[in-house]
């Protein structure tokens, strides 16, 4: 029995040496491999026949004596131009340093027009020789220009948006207020003036009058509300501060939420900045309502480091998640994603913080003085 043992247990080990055997053999020839491909790179760098770079020699008398077979072959007139080529523009001041201070190279980025060169200018002191090694990144550099160009374009698809949606809401807005303001006035007078003339014993005809009176004169109120929500003249009659309280107590008396309001008075700031503000606290207190089934709001506008800052917060069930640009872009909803985008067009930003259950604070910040 304890033979028996022994034997399995011997041959246990025996597989155990053998598998340590393989992986060792296996570690060994990666190591191999990576020594391998190591000897290669500081061949490349030692070698600049091999160079996928272009490489160039400049000696002690200042005269290209060495190009390397890429250089020779897209820059074979460097020979006879030495540093009057554009390849080598201020290559002379640039030894000159490197010698004085003691530096091994110098990196810089050479633009030819249809190429873009990313160079490395080395002194190699015991030889007294330069040597420019020179990396193709027109490709690079194309991308990220095309990219750069294509935010461009987005930013300014961005401002035309913003700017058609005002013109947009300023002409109903206008019509509004003029054209069905001014109908409902005119019958509001007719009716008024039937009421007058009704017999004195016309008692249930004329309480319906006068219901339709009232209702009348209510339709009016709000189509006056509705008018200047879309286009607000109190921005530039009030001042942003009383427009914005105003905003804040139109809200309260329509949803029955509280709200504490605490304006800073600001140096008076652009149009586009004013408009920017209210669409804001518009689009903030429209999602309290909407999403946040809270009791209280407090609304707080101030000034930190040259930046005029609104906040709205709320004590409701705040954001589920807490990530809520990433709810904005599933909701179909354009609201965050909105603000933030004429956030950006002023160089402001949006900042959230929510937590389940801890209510949502949105603010808005905008660099003081921009314009669209
Ligand atoms: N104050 C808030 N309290 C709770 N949830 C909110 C609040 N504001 C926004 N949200 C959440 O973020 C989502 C995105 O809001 P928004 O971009 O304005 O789109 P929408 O209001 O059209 O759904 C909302 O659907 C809601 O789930
Ligand atoms: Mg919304």
């Amino acid at each position: 029995m304890i033979m028996e043992d022994q034997e399995k247990s011997k041959a246990q080990l025996l597989h155990e040496l053998q598998t340590s055997r393989r992986q060792l053999v296996e570690l060994e020839s990666r190591v191999g491999r990576h020594q391998e491909s190591m000897k290669r790179l500081s061949m490349l760098a030692t070698f600049p026949e091999q160079n996928p770079n272009m490489v160039i020699e400049i000696n002690q008398n200042g005269m290209v004596s060495y190009l390397n077979p890429v250089a020779q072959h897209r820059f074979p007139e460097l020979w006879v131009r030495g540093f009057q080529h554009p390849l080598l523009t201020s290559v002379p001041s640039i030894i000159t340093t490197l010698k004085q201070d003691g530096q091994d190279y110098i990196g810089r980025e050479v633009d030819l027009g249809d190429a873009v060169y990313e160079q490395k200018i080395c002194y190699l002191r015991e030889e007294g020789l330069i040597r420019i090694f020179s990396h193709d990144i027109t490709a690079l550099r194309r991308a990220e220009e095309a990219v750069q160009q294509m935010a461009e374009q987005l930013r300014g698809l961005a401002r035309r948006v913003v700017m058609a949606q005002e013109e947009e809401r300023q002409r109903v807005s206008r019509e509004l207020h003029d054209e069905a303001g001014q109908a409902l006035t005119a019958l509001k007078i007719s009716l008024e003036l039937i009421l007058e003339s009704l017999p004195p014993d016309a008692a249930e005809p004329g309480q319906n009058l006068a219901e339709a009176i009232a209702l009348t004169h209510t339709t009016r109120q709000r189509i006056r509300l509705l008018a200047q929500g879309l286009h607000p003249p109190v921005l530039t009659t009030l001042g942003i501060n009383l427009a914005l309280e105003d905003l804040c107590r139109d809200f309260s008396k329509r949803t029955q939420i509280m709200i504490d309001y605490q304006g800073l008075e600001i140096p008076p700031q652009t149009d586009a900045i004013h408009l920017c503000l209210y669409r804001f606290l518009q689009e903030a207190l429209t999602n309290v309502a909407e999403h946040a089934g809270a009791a209280q709001v407090w609304v707080n506008l101030d000034v930190r480091d040259a930046h005029v800052c609104l906040s709205v917060q709320d004590n409701g069930r705040g954001i589920d998640g807490g990530n809520a640009m990433f709810l904005a872009k599933n909701s179909g909803g354009i609201g965050l994603l909105g603000m933030r985008e004429r956030l950006q067009l002023l160089d402001g930003r949006l900042e959230i913080d929510s937590k389940k259950g801890m209510g949502t604070r949105v603010t808005a910040h905008l660099p003081m003085g921009k314009t669209l």
